[in-house]
């Protein structure tokens, strides 16, 4: 472009900060679109399961109490990271999360692997009251969640809408979600056997501690004990034989 042509752009301000979108946009593209295409964006990791419905109504709550406020879920291949939480996050194991819980801001750890590191009885007395186990925390307490009754009457139609994002419910998963909630957390045991075959590595017991009915304090530590845990890091090899 001759020198003349090139000056209309470069006196004008605007034009040149349209120029500039359309260059970078393109840039962009270039990078960006080629990952909705890719197979291998996001790697099928062995172990990788939905929710249960009872872990579903936990990260709801963990939602809608604001956990993510102070805790990402995201463990970066820094050494001091892996050091102090574990294996780096995989993309899939955040893959049947909608939204994920990333986040950049840690007023608290990392929870991305939190699931098996302490005990029910710890989660019970840390969500109740954090000072009792922690004396220097500056966690509020959430001592309501054991008194409130977990609201699972829609959970069905929370798997639906999973389902609807891609992540992969069956059929029978939907129509068994009720019951599962209940068998999960220790209110009844019928149909243990194919509630394993459908969520494979679920945990079954009386999170809270409390039997009787499914508290919202059963369905967020039943979430925190899952997490991290459905892949297993002593075989996963990040170069091939766990990948399908
Ligand atoms: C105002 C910020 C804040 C909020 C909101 C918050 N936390 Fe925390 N959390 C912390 C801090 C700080 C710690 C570290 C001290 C401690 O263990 O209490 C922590 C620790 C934890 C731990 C122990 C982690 C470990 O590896 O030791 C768990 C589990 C946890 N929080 C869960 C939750 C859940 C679930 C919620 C929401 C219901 C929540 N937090 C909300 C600040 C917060």
């Amino acid at each position: 472009m001759s020198w003349a042509k090139h000056q209309v752009l470069e006196k004008s301000s605007v034009l040149l900060l349209i120029g500039i979108l359309i260059v970078v946009a393109i840039g962009g593209l270039i990078e960006i679109a080629p990952l909705f295409w890719l197979s291998s964006t996001i790697e099928k990791v062995q172990g990788m399961r939905p929710y249960t419905p009872l872990e579903l109504a936990g990260r709801d709550i963990y939602v809608r109490e604001g956990c993510y406020l102070c805790h990402s879920q995201m463990i970066r291949s820094l050494k001091d990271e892996v050091e102090r939480y574990g294996h780096y996050s995989l993309a899939a194991e955040s893959m049947y999360d909608h939204p994920f819980q990333w986040g950049s801001k840690r007023t608290g750890p990392d929870l991305a692997r939190v699931g098996g590191k302490y005990s029910d009885e710890w989660h019970r007395a840390h969500m109740t009251d954090p000072r009792a186990v922690v004396p220097e925390s500056v966690m509020p307490g959430y001592p309501f969640l054991a008194k409130r009754e977990l609201d699972y009457g829609d959970i069905a139609e929370r798997l639906k809408v999973s389902a609807i994002v891609g992540v992969p419910y069956t059929e029978e998963m939907i129509e068994s979600a009720k019951t599962d909630v209940e068998l999960q957390a220790g209110a009844n045991t019928e149909g243990l056997k194919e509630f394993l075959a459908r969520y494979p590595k679920a945990q079954v017991r009386e999170f809270d501690g409390e039997p009787g009915y499914v508290s919202e304090l059963d369905a967020l530590i039943a979430y925190m004990q899952m997490l991290g845990t459905l892949v297993d890091f002593a075989t996963f090899d990040a170069a091939g034989p766990n990948l399908r």
